[in-house]
């Protein structure tokens, strides 16, 4: 079921969506909302069954990890949400930023035919500059988790001249990239059938498949990194993630640390030596 009750031009969905299980079992097509994700948590609220999808067409506060804010100007990028309703195995949950950036990373793929690489934890990046950005969010009930949200934002067709100050060095649009517009309805249906499919094989077969997926394509592995973390930053040689999310890093002394995805990466310039033996020690979240 697509919904879109809305004076104001909501999202324009295309006919036909691929064939989906789960994902898109109703379909909200908004104007403006403050965060697609709020939305989400309110359609929950609501009744709204698993697999709802809300789309908007601008966002007055777009909400991006770690508190900070997503830039969400109208009618040129992709801003959606995924509620997926529990419970959820583990892996299933822990999966999840990782199915959506290998979701919304071979969409692009099929509709603009160019890879986007992934950092770690979920940012997809193209010439070493942002062009889309995941934050999951979860709520429980009953002693588990009842209800997961998955946020995506893809920068399409945003000029970076129109892009604020903060973001014109560090940030890229698909259009930037191809040097023409993207047909955002059909990014939108290619993600959503990519997101089902994956979601479908991540329920069924756990999350091994999909970390080695993610590994591909990711940016940070192999690389010096500097990881900012609640306790402060540390720097080492990004080695491996685990299925569980974690991120392996190797420091200089050859020790290592497991990070958790409530982290961000700056990517160091390469070069530098870094030995590569050593015991693991203390997982620092
Ligand atoms: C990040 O890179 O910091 C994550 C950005 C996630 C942005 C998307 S846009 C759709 C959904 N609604 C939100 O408020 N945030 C996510």
């Amino acid at each position: 079921m697509i919904q879109s009750n809305e004076s104001e031009a909501p999202f324009k969905m295309p006919a036909p969506l691929p064939a989906m299980r789960r994902i898109g079992s109703r379909i909200e097509l908004h104007s403006l909302v403050d965060s697609t994700n709020g939305s989400a948590f309110d359609a929950a609220a609501a009744g709204a069954p698993d697999g709802t999808v809300i789309v908007a067409e601008a966002q007055r506060a777009g909400r991006g990890r770690l508190g900070r804010r997503w830039h969400s100007p109208t009618g040129c990028n992709l801003y959606l949400s995924i509620l997926l309703r529990g419970p959820f195995p583990r892996p299933v949950l822990t999966g999840l930023p990782f199915l959506a950036a290998v979701a919304a990373r071979d969409a692009v793929g099929d509709v603009a035919g160019l890879i986007p690489r992934v950092k770690w934890p979920n940012d997809l990046f193209i010439n070493d500059r942002k062009v889309g950005g995941i934050l999951v969010e979860a709520r429980s009930g009953g002693g588990e988790t009842a209800l997961a949200v998955v946020g995506i934002g893809v920068n399409v067709n945003w000029p970076n001249r129109a892009m604020p100050d903060e973001l014109r060095a560090t940030a890229t649009s698909l259009e930037s990239e191809l040097g023409r517009p993207l047909d955002r309805p059909a990014l939108l249906a290619a993600l959503m059938g990519r997101f089902d499919r994956g979601y479908g094989r991540l329920r069924d077969e756990g999350a091994a498949w999909l970390i080695e997926e993610w590994s591909r394509s990711c940016l940070t592995l192999g690389r010096m990194v500097t990881v900012e973390t609640a306790s402060g930053p540390l720097t080492g040689l990004a080695e491996a993630v685990e299925p569980g999310g974690h991120l392996l890093l190797r420091h200089a002394d050859g020790s290592t640390s497991r990070l958790s995805v409530d982290a961000t990466t700056r990517l160091r310039p390469s070069g530098t030596q870094v030995p590569m033996t050593g015991a693991t020690h203390a997982l620092r979240d």
